[in-house]
């Protein structure tokens, strides 16, 4: 097996794109693909200041590795959500890497603040990865927002939006479907930009990058998500993509280009923020969905 480009062994086999690479050309290829999704989407600037979700794991710590080696200004942002182990050895993870490639972070403390995820969802009633979903989202608007950050980046890859996209038409999530796009705009005053830049680039692709780069993640998944049913949509589109190569591609980005087509030609009805009554973020509603969890916690 020979790199398509200098002829040396080659390392990987990219079925979709129909390329075999060496180590040098992958790492090249890897790099143009995450620059090209920047580009082509208008995520961000060289002068941004970047916000990168990181979870200790392979997509958000390679993302925050390539985008220091395209030269992004970006700091780290890391929630710990009191799960047990899981938590413990993903924090160790995010700092001795962030000290490795001398990095800069932030970390929130969900165990210090009261709002370990566990708790909460115990005391809510409610699923963990659902309280999961809104603790993070407060706190990484949050924290974009009080620090000055321009835009929010996170590791999701094309097997993460695929698998979330053929979930959502299944169960027709009218709702979800409308966000399914590598770049959300910013909304209201503190709402930041949220934007993807390893969409163009599988699981699988991602994991070959983080290992040929020796890049030491949390290889467990997180606890409480096994038996998630994004697993199921991710499997079936694996076996999809094995015997009709392509297929996870086109199915994403073709709606992606659908969906950017249609959002340019409605007049979009203008969506209102107001102010949480309880604590004074952005939200849709009177109080955010953070405040209402942990406000019905307490009742
Ligand atoms: Fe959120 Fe596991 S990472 S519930
Ligand atoms: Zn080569
Ligand atoms: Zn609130």
């Amino acid at each position: 097996m020979k790199c398509k480009i200098c002829k040396e062994k080659a390392i990987i086999k990219l079925k979709r794109h129909n390329i075999k690479l060496c180590k040098e050309h992958f790492n090249d290829f890897f790099l143009k693909q995450v620059d090209r999704a920047i580009k082509e989407y208008k995520m961000f600037k060289k002068e941004d200041k970047i916000m990168v979700c990181v979870s200790g794991g392979k997509d958000s710590l390679v993302l925050w590795y390539v985008l220091k080696k395209l030269g992004y200004n970006s700091v780290g942002m890391y929630i710990n959500l009191g799960i047990s182990e899981y938590s413990e050895n993903s924090k160790k993870k995010v700092i001795e890497f962030a000290k490795r490639f001398d990095l800069q972070y932030k970390i929130v403390d969900l165990v210090e603040l009261g709002y370990p995820i566990p708790k909460v969802a115990k005391e809510s009633r409610r699923a963990e990865c659902s309280v999961c979903g809104i603790i993070k989202r407060y706190y990484f608007n949050k924290v974009a927002f009080d620090e000055g950050f321009d835009v929010v980046a996170t590791g999701h890859n094309l097997d993460d939006e695929a698998s979330r996209l053929l979930g959502n038409i299944l169960h027709w999530n009218e709702e979800y479907l409308k966000k399914q796009l590598p770049v959300l705009p910013a909304e209201g005053n503190m709402l930041k930009k949220k934007v993807k830049p390893l969409i163009r680039l599988t699981e699988k692709e991602i994991a070959s990058y983080a290992f040929l780069n020796r890049i030491d993640y949390i290889i467990d998944e997180c606890p409480l998500s096994e038996g998630a049913t994004s697993l199921v949509y991710k499997d079936a589109l694996n076996l999809i993509e094995e015997n009709i190569v392509g297929t996870k591609q086109f199915f994403y980005f073709q709606y992606v280009k659908k969906l950017l087509k249609e959002i340019k030609q409605s007049q979009s009805e203008k969506r209102y923020l107001k102010k949480c009554k309880i604590c004074g973020m952005e939200s849709f509603h009177d109080i955010c969905s953070f405040c209402r969890l942990v406000k019905d916690e307490k009742q």
